[in-house]
């Protein structure tokens, strides 16, 4: 409940990787205004090869302190995607806390260091595919055993390089696309029981994963001290429509609706939320 008003997703649980920042951290909030609980998981540290911070505990706290100030309860746990029995015991002990689980978001995920793909590391390589899709199968692993209120959303968070190519982001783009595999082959499987899986394709979202010193320098070498505005000038080029980063409310608000009995109908959809990207000719 938020106030008086009945929530999209009254008294349902949501899990959400990589939750400590971010649009993970946006999905906990945008979730809980509308009267969910959450479990939130983040590594919450560096990951080796990547070229920007990780999230740290304290934004992860930062998470906590703001879903508590829309009204609503959350667990959190330090967690690697990568590690399937840590998020089992996360899931384990969030749910006994709250007592259910609904909604799942697979939100987790590196963008990796830009490169020709010859010369991509095969170190790089792994640990994009790792995160990127192995981490999402162990989500998905870990909470189904939970799911078992009559139904449930699953929200699989790929990118718009998950609809098309793009230079330099082999490793990041292929992960992406294997998303998409996995988020059809789970609504097929998973109909009968009522549990639906969708994915989402974000294009240039405003978050620490595009506003960090690499990636501004690797987009614009030609200036000094560029920033993630400066950058923008040249990714902004994938968007269709004349914004070239998107704020990650608006990618909550497209996990919201999944997430709720408004889309009752809608699995195995690859939903775009790129200002046109994916479409763009
Ligand atoms: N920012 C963009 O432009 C953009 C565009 C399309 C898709 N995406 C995708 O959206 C998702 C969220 O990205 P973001 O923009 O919020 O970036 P971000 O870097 O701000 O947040 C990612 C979060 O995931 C966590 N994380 C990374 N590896 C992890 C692991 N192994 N285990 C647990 N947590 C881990 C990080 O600590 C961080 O808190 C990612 O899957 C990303 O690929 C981002």
């Amino acid at each position: 409940m938020t106030g008086n008003r009945v929530g999209r997703v009254a008294d349902k649980v949501a899990f959400i990787t990589g939750a400590a920042r971010g649009q993970g951290r946006e999905h906990a909030i945008r979730l809980a205004e509308e009267g969910a609980d959450i479990i939130a998981v983040d590594v919450c540290k560096d990951i080796d090869g990547v070229g920007y911070p990780g999230a740290s505990e304290a934004d992860l706290a930062d998470t906590v302190d703001l879903v508590e100030k829309s009204g609503r309860r959350i667990v959190t746990a330090k967690a690697d995607v990568r590690d399937l029995e840590s998020l089992r015991a996360a899931l384990d002990q969030g749910v006994a806390t709250l007592g259910a689980l609904d909604i799942v978001v697979a939100n987790a995920g590196i963008s990796g260091t830009p490169a020709p793909a010859a010369l991509i590391k095969e170190s790089a390589w792994q640990t994009m595919l790792d995160i990127n899709i192995t981490g999402v199968w162990h989500t998905v692993k870990a909470a189904l055993p939970h799911m078992t209120n009559g139904g449930g959303s699953i929200i699989l968070v790929s990118s718009m390089l998950g609809l098309r190519g793009g230079g330099y982001m082999a490793h990041y783009a292929s992960a992406k696309h294997a998303v998409v595999g996995l988020m059809n082959s789970l609504a097929n499987e998973l109909a009968p029981q009522w549990i639906r899986v969708n994915s989402i394709h974000p294009g240039n979202v405003l978050t620490p994963m595009l506003d960090n010193e690499s990636f501004c320098r690797t987009l614009r070498p030609d200036l000094p001290n560029p920033t993630v505005h400066d950058a923008a000038e040249i990714v902004g080029q994938f968007h269709m429509l004349p914004k070239p980063l998107i704020e990650a409310r608006a990618i909550s608000n497209a996990v919201l609706f999944l997430a709720s009995d408004e889309a009752q109908y809608i699995t195995g959809a690859a939903l775009p939320v790129d200002a046109g990207a994916v479409a763009k000719f």
